[in-house]
């Protein structure tokens, strides 16, 4: 197996926490054995070839038994993954697209690729020693014109490999290089496509890029192909497709469109301080196909395979419950999977609606030339109702269907689905009523759908229904019932897991100090008392709490792989798995991933990232699934149940609004109540209900001013409220300082107490200057207050980390026996 080096992709500084005495804890053993579970990394091989998406294709590919001449210098230097801790693996091998394919058998022309591979040993790519200031492309090799003549005299078909990445503090930015096409890379395409008759490029990103060049050389091009960025498996599975030995069957999960100026969220993106999300709901395909379906140049939902299907449809409607059976017939002459997706729309009312939502999808399984398959879908009317934020339709805060027509399309994408069926809804109805959450303090306006003279869509503004609750009062008419403490009764947490003592008995033993403890992490990353490289501990974070039985819960990075000193899988990128459409696969994938979790120490996934893509620059996109929170929401919840498939924890991120990376720890995300609910907050809505995840992440931005780690209404009132999510909320990892506008005697963590954000992770403070000095006093002194931090709310926070204590323990113990 070529054993290509993992692209470094820069490191974070570790301090490694004061060691105390603690029971010696198997996973502190650094694991420095390299070999990988083949069963992992075949089902990641599978992925992220299903991830790969065909955008054009002439009949050029698949090469078959054609010879190749292979360009662009990232065929050797192969983006695997993006930057930052999404992608920052021990991994101890990464395929590149030159050896992917010729392991696949394809017959590559050893001239120019000796011609790559020794420019390329000779000119590495460069990497700064500072996180966040990581290469956006690699410079290309300068090529003579001769040496690509020579090429096209030997081989029939050439392959251009362009890549582009971004990453965690490293948006994507509007240059060449990094957005859009380099000089070089033009002249490479200009002299390859002069030359051969045949051309292929491979789009190795993890951003959607410029692609508006894909219609300039419209007919030199014969196939583009987005491969995304796959992990250590990722190339030798693009490779597979070129070859023909898979079929191409991913589906692009955001719109192309044909320049950035296009996306909506384009003039409000990027800013320091604010970025006003007026778009509103009209986010990627949303928008575009309300108002500029000639502004798009790949739909959503776009994907070919090496063969076409014929989708027919049967609609059976009772009791506001469509049940659809689409047959899906491979007419074509090659094997392949057609992933069906069901988009609705909605009637004209008192609330702008996009033309079309996607309300469910499937894929089928592979189909022989002929073959059919019957996928079977539903959709519920109650899913199609919009989210009222200002009593448009008489009903605010309630989630309305509106009276009218509600059609149903079903198809390969969202442009070509074609209507099958419709809703009719007689009268305006109240799905679910709700409560104001998290709503805007400022004003601004927002798109919205007005109708010309002719029925045609225009874009309309209006302004955005402002916040009208007392977050004040709301508190504290939900303040949580204290416990009288009770000093320790010899009361041990397993006594609570075998149900011989309640959780409370076990809580109102806790000291002032040891309840504090619960509420933060053990200060450091890289703590002591987990496997080495971890991203933090909780729980069992002192030598009381652990005598009392509270286990030290260890966290790691994902989303991409374990992120440990040991060597772990790097797995496909968020974006490449949610473009499979394939829920099944992926998480049969992560509960695979979570056997590597439990061999390598790692209790709670830091994963999935499923942020909304707002915007083709946001440089954590790469981690993220789609710009439509049903596609996220369900992926989302594939990943959490595999990964809790084993016992253990997946921490859904971050919760919410984190949509760009510049100043991403200052930036305010103002967007309206309806916005969050319906886009941003939804996938993660979908997530909770479906998966039941242990562990969440807030986000490090504000939402309409408040910064998630203290937002009281997303951590407390709709996610446990509202969805019913009975597990720990932590921080993105350090907090800003703050003191509670509402109480004046809650600060930093006393604050972010009071929302029920409960960990503060990694534990410490933000400079890792002198973390044995880390003392934090705002919890235990807003205690001592009469005004302050109420005992009850402390205790509510421990008991939601001791439900993450006690859910693990039986996994945590084991490994420390086996230890
Ligand atoms: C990232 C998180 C990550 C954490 C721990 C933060 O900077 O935003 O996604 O899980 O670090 O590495």
């Amino acid at each position: 197996m070529p054993l290509e080096p993992a692209i470094e992709s820069g490191d974070r500084s570790h301090t490694l926490a004061p060691v105390e005495s603690v029971a010696q804890i198997s996973s502190m053993l650094l694991d420095t054995d390299p070999t990988l579970d083949p069963a992992l990394a075949e089902a990641a091989r599978t992925a992220a070839a299903e991830g790969v998406v065909l955008l054009t294709n002439d009949g050029t590919l698949p090469l078959g038994e054609r010879s190749v001449a292979v360009f662009g210098r990232v065929q050797i230097d192969w983006f695997a993954v993006g930057y930052g801790s999404g992608g920052d693996v021990k991994v101890p091998y990464v395929w590149n697209l030159l050896a992917g394919l010729r392991d696949a058998g394809v017959r590559v022309d050893a001239e120019l690729a000796t011609h790559y591979s020794t420019w390329s040993a000779a000119n590495r790519p460069v990497f700064a020693d500072s996180w966040g200031q990581w290469p956006h492309h690699f410079p290309e090799m300068p090529l003579d014109e001769s040496v690509v003549a020579a090429a096209a005299s030997r081989a029939d078909t050439a392959v251009v490999a362009i890549g582009r990445a971004a990453g965690e503090a490293r948006d994507s930015i509007l240059e060449a290089g990094s957005y859009y096409l380099t000089d070089d890379e033009r002249m490479l395409l200009d002299t390859v496509t002069s030359h051969f008759a045949r051309t292929v490029v491979v789009v190795d990103a993890g951003n959607v890029m410029d692609l508006s060049w894909v219609a300039d050389y419209r007919d030199r091009i014969g196939a583009v192909l987005f491969a995304w960025q796959g992990g250590m498996e990722g190339a030798r599975a693009v490779a597979s497709v070129l070859a023909g030995e898979s079929s191409p069957s991913g589906k692009l999960t955001d719109t192309i469109a044909l320049s950035y100026e296009d996306y909506p969220s384009a003039p409000n993106f990027g800013h320091l301080d604010v970025n006003v999300y007026a778009e509103d709901v009209f986010v990627g395909y949303r928008y575009f196909e309300t108002f500029a379906p000639d502004r798009v140049l790949f739909p959503f939902g776009h994907g070919l395979a090496y063969t076409n299907f014929e989708l027919s449809t049967e609609a059976d409607a009772d009791a506001g419950t469509l049940r659809l059976e689409v047959v899906v017939t491979n007419t074509g002459d090659r094997a392949g999977k057609e992933v069906v997706q069901v988009y609705t729309g909605a009637p004209d009312g008192a609330l702008g609606k996009p033309a079309r939502h996607l309300a469910a999808f499937a894929k089928t399984r592979l189909l022989a030339p002929g073959e059919s398959d019957t996928v079977r879908l539903e959709v519920h009317v109650d899913d199609l109702a919009s989210y009222d934020d200002g009593g448009e339709t008489g009903h605010r805060n309630a989630w309305v269907l509106e009276a009218g027509e509600y059609p149903v399309f079903v198809g390969a994408d969202v442009r070509s689905a074609a209507e099958v069926a419709a809703f009719e809804v007689p009268e305006t109805q109240v799905v679910r009523e709700a409560t104001e959450v998290a709503a805007p303090a400022h004003a601004f306006e927002r798109l919205t759908l007005a109708r010309a003279a002719d029925g045609s869509a225009v874009a309309a503004r209006e302004p955005v229904p402002t916040r009208t609750v007392s977050r004040a009062e709301r508190v504290l008419g939900s303040l949580p019932a204290e416990l009288p403490q009770t000093g320790d009764r010899g009361i041990d947490l397993a006594h609570v897991a075998s149900g011989t003592a309640s959780l409370d008995d076990f809580v109102a033993q806790l000291s002032d100090e040891e309840l504090s403890l619960l509420a933060r992490g053990d200060v450091t990353m890289d703590s002591p008392l987990g496997a080495p490289g971890n991203a933090g501990v909780l729980a069992g974070v002192s030598e009381s709490l652990r005598a009392k039985g509270v286990p030290p819960v260890t966290t790691t990075d994902g989303p991409s792989g374990i992120r440990l000193s040991a060597y772990a899988s790097l797995l496909p990128s968020g974006t490449a798995l949610a473009s499979t459409w394939n829920v099944p696969l992926i998480e049969e994938l992560a509960a695979l991933h979570s056997q590597e979790m439990l061999r390598k120490g790692s209790d709670v996934l830091l994963s999935p990232g499923m942020n909304i893509h707002r915007d083709p620059l946001c440089g954590r996109n790469f981690e993220y699934f789609s710009e439509d929170p049903v596609v996220t929401g369900r992926i989302a919840a594939a990943v959490v149940r595999g990964v809790q498939s084993t016992g253990l924890s997946a921490c859904p991120k971050h919760f919410a609004a984190n949509n760009q990376e510049t100043n991403r720890t200052r930036n305010d995300s103002r967007v309206s109540e309806r916005a969050l609910r319906e886009i941003y907050l939804r996938g993660f809505e979908i997530c909770v209900r479906e998966a039941a995840p242990r562990t969440i992440m807030t986000s490090y931005n504000q939402i309409n001013g408040v910064w998630s780690h203290y937002h009281h209404d997303l951590a407390t009132v709709i996610l446990r409220e509202e969805w019913g999510y009975e597990g720990v909320v932590i921080t993105d990892w350090w907090i800003e300082d703050a003191v509670d506008p509402d109480f004046p005697a809650l600060e930093d963590n006393a604050y972010r107490v009071r929302a029920q954000v409960d960990v503060l992770m990694p534990g410490g403070v933000k400079t890792d200057a002198a973390p044995q000095a880390y003392a934090d006093t705002t919890i235990l002194d807003s205690l001592a207050r009469e005004d302050g931090l109420t005992r009850g709310e402390l205790q509510r926070t421990a008991r939601n980390v001791l439900g993450l204590a006690i859910a693990l323990k039986p996994v945590v113990d084991a490994r420390t026996l086996e230890g």
